[in-house]
């Protein structure tokens, strides 16, 4: 018996697995696993934030970011013939300088959350390019359609969804996340769906709907797609692959987490975070961290006066295996996860599993 699952388009781009592996920064999503998920017939994400030597380059900061990410993309092009898409965080200072860099070297996928990516289309206004602007609730789809269809005649090529169980940070306040039941994407889900629709009229197309935050076993991604997802998107069972870019120290962190380890953090962004409690969170907590010197902005949204730590610095730390100063961010499911696979040992064991549903 051959069971089809349902493959996922966006605009002229189709893959057979509905499953987009959500942009991981910094520096945990780069060319090898998302070359990796595209060869595997997903969509691979490379995450833009913090590229390049900016510790010491210090000035230059959009050109040194800029660089290195053209590099990647052209690492990720000579592995795969597959798509890759570029995840630029809504609050980088540099958004649209990265947004450039990455139409020019060809990428033809921006996702783009942390804020309300209301003047994305601004940015990037190449036609072939598609966007997926990562929203929280139906009405936060509806204020980004809206604005999109009055200021720019254009709307989404899908929407990426994601709920209160996802890794990085969060579209939800510290309050909302104490009750994350109430904000399920089986709840979201419908609510998105509901939201869409009168654009999907007006422009009359599909806007494909993308689930993410605590999806982990292809049960789940069968129980969102008989309900109207038009697929998923997966992050942290992404870490603990060999292909994965990030370093190992980083990966056992996920190995070896228990449930409780994993809490909520407010970052220096202006929201709240999840991650897994190290020696650099106690640290943190008992007020033993660094000043922070700043030589470049590269969030418009860090205070950089009455920030408690950077978390640019903290972030690069943890990606190169500096636990004691590195912030390990993850998903509520991190403790699930057991065992490090192939891409394609991971891929194929959710498809069979949708399959199984
Ligand atoms: C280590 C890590 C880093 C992340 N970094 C980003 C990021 O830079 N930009 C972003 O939009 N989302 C980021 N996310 C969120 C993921 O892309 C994804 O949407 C989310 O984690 C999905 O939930 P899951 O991890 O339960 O699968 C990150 C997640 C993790 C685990």
């Amino acid at each position: 018996m051959t069971i089809k699952i349902p493959s996922l388009t966006i605009g002229d781009i189709t893959v057979p697995i509905p499953i987009i592996q959500g942009g991981m920064g910094v520096r945990v999503s780069l060319s090898g696993l998302s070359s990796a998920v595209a060869n595997a017939g997903g969509i691979g994400t490379i995450a833009a934030v913090g590229l390049g030597d900016v510790i010491t380059a210090k000035s230059d900061f959009e050109k040194v970011c800029s660089d290195a990410l053209a590099l990647e993309l052209r690492k990720a092009k000579s592995l795969t013939d597959g798509p890759i898409a570029v995840n630029i965080l809504g609050v980088l200072s540099n958004a649209k300088d990265l947004i450039r860099t990455s139409i020019r070297e060809g990428i033809r996928l921006i996702v783009s959350g942390a804020s309300l990516p209301l003047r994305l289309p601004e940015l990037s206004p190449d036609e072939g390019v598609y966007l997926l602007p990562i929203v929280s609730s139906g009405r936060a789809a509806d204020i980004v359609l809206r604005t999109w269809d009055k200021r720019y005649g254009r709307t989404a090529d899908a929407l990426i969804v994601e709920g209160p169980l996802a890794g990085g940070h969060l579209g939800f306040s510290m309050e909302q996340l104490k009750t994350p039941e109430k904000y399920s994407l089986d709840l979201l889900l419908p609510e998105v769906l509901e939201a869409i629709k009168p654009f999907e009229d007006k422009f009359g197309r599909k806007i494909p709907v993308i689930m993410a935050g605590g999806v982990y076993t292809g049960a789940d991604i069968a129980r969102l797609l008989r309900a109207g997802a038009s697929g998923v998107q997966m992050a942290t069972r992404f870490v603990a692959t060999h292909e994965c870019d990030v370093d190992p120290e980083f990966k056992r962190a996920f190995l070896e987490a228990k449930e409780e380890d994993i809490v909520l953090i407010k970052s220096p962004v202006g929201l709240p975070g999840r991650a897994i409690r190290n020696q650099f969170l106690e640290n943190l907590e008992s007020g033993r961290i660094d000043k922070i010197r700043c030589p470049y902005r590269c969030l418009s949204t860090c205070e950089v006066a009455t920030a408690k730590y950077c978390i640019a610095l903290a972030l690069i730390n943890s990606s190169v295996g500096d636990m004691e100063k590195g912030l390990v961010f993850c998903g509520q499911n991190a403790y699930r996860v057991d065992k490090i696979v192939s891409v394609k040992e991971l891929m194929a064991e959710l498809v069979a599993e949708i399959e199984a549903a």
